[in-house]
């Protein structure tokens, strides 16, 4: 079983998956420390914020927080975050992007593994992520973020979903060939049901949101490149108009919006 094998190997993933994420900070690292915040009327973003609630005055971890854009986004929300990543480069980027905003005394950045959070019990009033869980081993992430989650508290991700078999096809037989582009890290999926599964074990309750498809997004990212607008806006329609007529395709999503409860 895949979970098995990753959890066996966590030390050495760790360290492949620093080694991936230092050599992009190391290239892009100034561009994103200047970089503006990531505020937007995009309905996946809009959802994740609404489910995370008011920020204000909570105490916020943000977990593989990469090189930041979120972390600075909760901060001049008026947050203070804990920002956590396995990339000690990322995490400098993070310091230099707060320092830029001048929101160096609202944010704390930490280098660390998520498998584990060197944080007491209780710690935090929500945690939040954007494309990390699927990094991980999903149990040990969960006891960790339910640990360091006060009574109550609240854990909100953005994730991709291995939940269409078509996307999943496309994934192993495609990418990587044919000049299609493959950008995943040699030790991270898409997240399954059995993550989903062990993900939801320490937690309360567990909702999933699908407020994008995103199919069609892929196709372009992958094809095109959104180099042509004709083309973009076709396949930007087709994304709105599906779920919107087959609502039964939503849960089909590529990506989705995990709330954990505690
Ligand atoms: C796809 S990036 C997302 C970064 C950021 N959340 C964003 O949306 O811009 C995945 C991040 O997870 C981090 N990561 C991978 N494994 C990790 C681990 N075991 N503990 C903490 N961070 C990890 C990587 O270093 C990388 O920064």
């Amino acid at each position: 079983m895949r979970t098995e094998k990753r959890a066996s190997g966590r030390l050495g993933s760790e360290r492949v998956e620093a080694a991936h994420w230092d050599e992009i900070a190391a290239r892009y690292g100034d561009a994103y420390a200047a970089r503006e915040h990531v505020r937007g009327n995009d309905p996946l973003h809009a959802a994740h914020m609404a489910a995370l609630g008011p920020v204000e005055n909570r105490h916020i971890l943000d977990l593989g927080c990469g090189m930041g854009l979120w972390t600075t986004e909760l901060a001049s929300s008026g947050a203070t975050v804990v920002a956590l990543d396995v990339s000690a480069a990322s995490v400098a980027t993070v310091r230099k992007r707060a320092q830029r905003f001048d929101l160096a005394d609202r944010v704390d950045p930490v280098a660390a593994s998520a498998h584990a959070l060197p944080f007491a019990d209780g710690s935090f009033d929500l945690v939040t992520g954007h494309l990390i869980l699927h990094h991980l081993d999903a149990g040990i992430a969960a006891r960790e973020i339910a640990r360091v989650l006060k009574p109550g508290g609240r854990a909100v991700f953005t994730e991709n979903s291995a939940r269409s078999g078509t996307l999943m096809f496309a994934r192993r037989f495609l990418c990587g060939r044919f000049g299609i582009p493959r950008w995943s890290t040699p030790d991270e999926y898409p997240l399954r049901r059995s993550d989903l599964r062990r993900l939801r074990a320490p937690f309360a309750q567990m909702t999933t949101l699908h407020p994008r498809f995103d199919w069609f997004f892929l196709l372009n990212a992958k094809l095109f490149g959104f180099r042509n607008l004709r083309v973009s806006r076709v396949l930007d329609w087709l994304d709105r108009t599906i779920p919107a007529v087959l609502p039964f395709m939503r849960r089909l999503a590529y990506y989705q919006v995990i709330v954990l409860q505690r």
